[in-house]
């Protein structure tokens, strides 16, 4: 076996077992933040970076980083990696692939060339998806400073379990671990599967990310009155069910209006009573909303969610619209995403700069550091699902991107 052919099937054997933790009965992958789940993942990569002799340390959220010390400690580190963390039911790849690549990466230039001139570390953050608690990029907005600790105090999960207790519970948040802002970051790259469908349909093997797309995430309540489904006329109701259904719809009719690549989408619902002869008194349902200009999508979500609430005033019905999630489109550092083509062509990879529907802890940094992007295909496009897949060969190729990359960076360009 070659030395290129090791590195790649560390990346699909470190796969294999990460994906084999928070598995479901349906094959699913569940890691919730700071879940049983969760804990055993970021301590199976702790030991695996530990053997691999990187120096291991958790911040006081949890995020998880092996560094390989450069030759000159004191200049700004070399950040690579992903997030931990997955959607119920998730797959094998989405975020688990940054990490493992980051690893392969950095292990294998530590056995080419040894110690790098500048710190390289690798991180697995604590959060990303957003499927616990009202908000996303807990790992990286914390590091990066966009994220308030505050947070901690505030956001609570479905089942009213405040973050901080969370944390707390899963032995993280004491005043005696690492304060997770880092100001010491020179640079943060991510390699990470497309979750979409045109590298695959266009045929070209890398995707490099210009632009991270802008969301907003929203949950809205609407209240109107449980009563007797056989005894309530129709014209008596105030069936918030009926009502929701109404925005639905709205939304779904605007959002196709807007054009790419605008998209909208009502993702979770809760009704209550939820009971087949009872009128709905309360739904509950989030509303995520993405775009690659922030005055398209500030000015798409005002007029939708007024909306909503002309419907609700029409029926008689209370509606709360909560903001669970706020960023803007993130732009990706031109010099990078230029180096990451370079090395594309160098390879003869057929490559494409693109944006990226999907939000990721990418963008958390842009404004901290220098900031670059990776895409490989999935197939069939599917991702945040059990079906999720990579083919080993275009792992591979990110690897092989991600670890030239570094190489510059950390070794090879001037301090
Ligand atoms: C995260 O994966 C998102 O884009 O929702
Ligand atoms: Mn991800
Ligand atoms: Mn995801």
């Amino acid at each position: 076996m070659n030395a290129e052919t090791d590195r790649a099937s560390y990346v699909t054997r470190l796969l294999e077992d990460l994906g084999s933790i928070g598995v479901e009965r349906g094959g699913g992958i569940t890691r919730l933040l700071y879940s049983e789940s969760w804990r055993q993942a970021q301590a199976f990569l702790a030991d695996v970076m530990a053997e691999a002799g990187l120096e291991v340390r958790f911040d006081r959220v949890g995020n998880l980083f092996g560094r390989l010390e450069g030759t000159s400690p004191d200049a700004p580190v070399i950040l690579t990696g992903s997030h931990v963390d997955t959607v119920r039911s998730g797959g094998k790849y989405d975020g688990a692939y940054g990490i493992a690549a980051s690893l392969s990466a950095v292990l294998s230039l530590k056995e080419r060339y040894g110690k790098p001139k500048r710190s390289l570390e690798v991180v697995s953050f604590c959060e990303e998806e957003g499927s616990r608690f009202p908000l996303a990029y807990w790992g990286s907005g914390s590091v990066s400073g966009i994220l308030s600790p505050e947070l901690a105090d505030t956001a609570e999960d479905p089942d009213g379990v405040l973050l901080g207790d969370a944390m707390k519970e899963a032995g993280f948040g004491r005043e005696d671990q690492p304060d997770p802002r880092r100001r010491d970051i020179g640079a943060f790259l991510e390699v990470h599967v497309e979750q979409g469908v045109i590298l695959e349909r266009t045929g070209e093997r890398v995707g490099i990310v210009e632009t991270i797309a802008g969301q907003r995430r929203y949950i809205l309540t609407v209240e109107g009155e449980a009563n007797h489904a056989g005894t309530t006329p129709m014209s008596m109701r105030q069936d918030a069910l009926a009502a929701a259904a109404e925005m639905i719809q709205m939304l779904e009719k605007a959002a196709v209006r807007a054009g790419e690549p605008l998209v909208a989408t009502v993702g979770r619902m809760k009704i209550a009573p939820n009971i087949p002869n009872v009128i709905p008194g309360t739904v509950e349902f989030t509303l995520d909303i993405r775009h690659l200009s922030e005055t398209l999508l500030t000015g798409f979500c005002e007029a939708v969610l007024g909306k909503c609430r002309s419907i609700a005033v029409r029926r008689g019905l209370a509606l709360r619209v909560q903001t669970a999630l706020q960023s803007r489109p993130v732009p990706m550092d031109p010099l990078l995403t230029g180096r990451l083509e370079r090395i594309c062509r160098e390879r003869g990879l057929a490559y494409r700069r693109m944006m990226s529907g999907a939000g990721h802890d990418a963008q958390s940094f842009s404004s901290l550091c220098p900031t670059a992007m990776l895409f490989v295909p999935s197939r069939a496009g599917i991702s945040h699902s059990p079906e999720e897949y990579t083919a080993p060969e275009h792992l591979e190729t990110g690897l092989d991107i991600l670890t030239e990359m570094l190489h510059e960076l950390a070794y090879e360009d001037p301090l």
